[in-house]
C-alpha cells in the first residue's frame, strides 16, 4: 500500500489530504478570512496564516486519515505555480518533513493536479481526455495523454475565468472572492435580460478582459449603452440603484457570457481533437451553470463529461495527493533542492 501525505498551499488556503492506494483518506482545509475585506488576497498576509495553519491542518489530516506520520511513503507538496511566499511555507515544511522521516519528496505542479481531481473517485475518464480547467489564476484547454503527460493546447491570453468572475463582482460592489455570490444571485435572475460580447479570439485561446471593460461601462451607464462616455449617462447614486435593483439579472448575464465563452472553445476543441472523454476542473467548476450547460454539452454532443465533487474543484490537497501518488508510480522523485516557483511551465 502506498500512503501520501500531500499540501498545499499555492493561494489563500491551507490544505493537507492523504491518500492510500488512490483512496482520499483526508481531506483537510483551512481557508484565510482575512482578505475579504481587501477585496482580493493579500500575498503577505496568506504567507502568514500559511505559517499559523500549516501544523495543525497537517496534523488532522493525519488524525482523520487514521494514519501515522511515521507510516507514510512520500511528502507531496505543490512547487507551482502560485503566490511564492505562501508556496515556500508549504515546500519548506515538505522539504523538512521528507528530510525528517527519510521519505521521498514529490513536487506537484498545481494545474496539473486540478486536472487530475478528476481521477480521485470513480468513474474516471480515459485517456487521452481533455480537461477545461478554470481557476482563479488559469483558463486552460489541457490534452492529458496520461496521468502525468499533458499539453495545454488552448489558455487566456489575459485575465482567468475565476477573475472575470471576481472582478464583475468587484464593479457589482460585491466582497471578494466574488464567483460563488454571481452564482447565487445568479439562480434568481433572467440570463437573457443584457447582453455582453463574446470576444473573438483565434484558436484554442480565451479573452476576459474585454468582457471586464464592457460591463464597467455598461453599470457606469446604468444599463443605457455599453460604450465608453466622457461623461457617464448616469451619476454614482443612479448608477448604485441600478446594479442593486438588477443585481440578479446582471449577476445571471454576466455568468451566462463567461460560461459560453468557455463551452463554445471546449467544443471546438472536441472537434479539433475528436476526444469524447472531457473533464472541468478548477475553481470555477463549483460554478452551478458551468456544471449544468457542459452536462448539457455532453448530452447533446454524446461526450462523456467528467467534473471532480465539489470538495476537489476549489483548491484542496486531496489532488496533489492523487497527483503525488502517480508520481510515486513513476517513482518520479524531486531532492532536497527543489525550490517552490511562481510561474510553471508545463
Ligand atoms: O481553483 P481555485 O480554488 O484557486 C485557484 O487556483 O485560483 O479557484 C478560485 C476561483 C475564484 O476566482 C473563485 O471566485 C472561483 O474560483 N469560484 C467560482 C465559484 N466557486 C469558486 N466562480 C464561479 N462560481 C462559483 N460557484
Ligand atoms: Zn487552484
Amino acid at each position: 500500500m502506498i500512503t501520501i501525505l500531500a499540501i498545499e498551499s499555492s493561494c489563500d488556503e491551507t490544505a493537507a489530504a492523504i491518500c492510500s492506494d488512490g483512496r482520499i483518506l483526508s481531506n483537510i482545509i483551512a481557508g484565510q478570512k482575512v482578505h475579504e475585506k481587501y477585496g482580493g488576497v493579500v500575498p503577505e498576509l496568506a504567507s502568514r496564516a500559511h505559517m499559523q495553519n500549516i501544523v495543525p491542518v497537517v496534523d488532522t489530516a493525519l488524525q482523520n486519515a487514521k494514519v501515522k506520520i511515521q507510516n507514510i511513503d512520500a511528502v507531496a507538496f505543490t512547487q507551482s505555480p502560485g503566490l511564492i511566499g505562501a508556496l515556500l511555507v508549504g515546500s519548506q515544511f515538505a522539504k523538512s518533513l521528507a528530510l525528517a522521516l527519510d521519505k521521498p519528496l514529490i513536487a506537484v505542479h498545481h494545474m496539473q493536479a486540478h486536472v487530475l481531481a478528476n481521477l480521485i473517485d470513480d468513474p474516471k475518464p480515459n485517456f487521452p481526455f481533455l480537461c477545461l480547467t478554470v481557476s482563479g489564476g488559469h483558463t486552460q484547454i489541457v490534452f492529458c495523454e496520461s496521468p502525468t503527460k499533458m499539453k495545454v493546447i488552448g489558455e487566456t491570453i489575459d485575465d482567468a475565468a475565476g477573475e472575470a468572475f471576481d472582478k464583475s463582482a468587484k464593479l457589482l460592489g460585491l466582497p471578494y472572492p466574488g464567483g460563488p455570490l454571481i452564482d447565487k444571485y445568479a439562480a434568481q435572475g433572467d440570463p437573457h435580460r443584457f447582453s455582453f460580447p463574446e470576444p473573438q479570439v483565434p484558436n484554442l485561446n480565451f479573452s476576459f478582459s474585454g468582457l471586464k471593460t464592457s460591463i464597467l461601462y455598461f453599470l457606469q451607464n446604468a444599463g443605457q449603452s455599453h460604450v465608453y462616455k466622457e461623461e457617464f449617462l448616469a451619476d454614482e447614486a443612479s448608477q448604485k440603484k441600478f446594479i442593486e435593483e438588477n443585481m440578479n439579472d446582471l449577476c445571471a448575464c454576466i455568468q451566462n457570457r463567461i460560461v459560453t465563452i468557455l463551452l463554445n472553445k471546449l467544443k471546438k476543441a472536441v472537434l479539433e481533437t475528436g476526444i469524447k472523454d472531457v473533464c472541468i476542473a478548477g475553481g470555477v467548476s463549483a460554478n452551478s451553470s458551468l456544471r449544468e450547460a457542459f452536462e448539457e454539452a455532453g448530452k447533446k454532443y454524446h461526450w462523456n463529461t467528467f467534473i471532480p465533487k465539489f470538495e476537489y474543484c476549489t483548491d484542496n490537497a486531496a489532488m496533489i495527493a492523487i497527483t503525488g501518488y502517480y508520481k510515486f508510480l513513476e517513482k518520479d522523485f524531486a531532492d532536497l533542492s527543489v525550490t517552490a516557483s511562481a510561474r510553471a511551465n508545463w
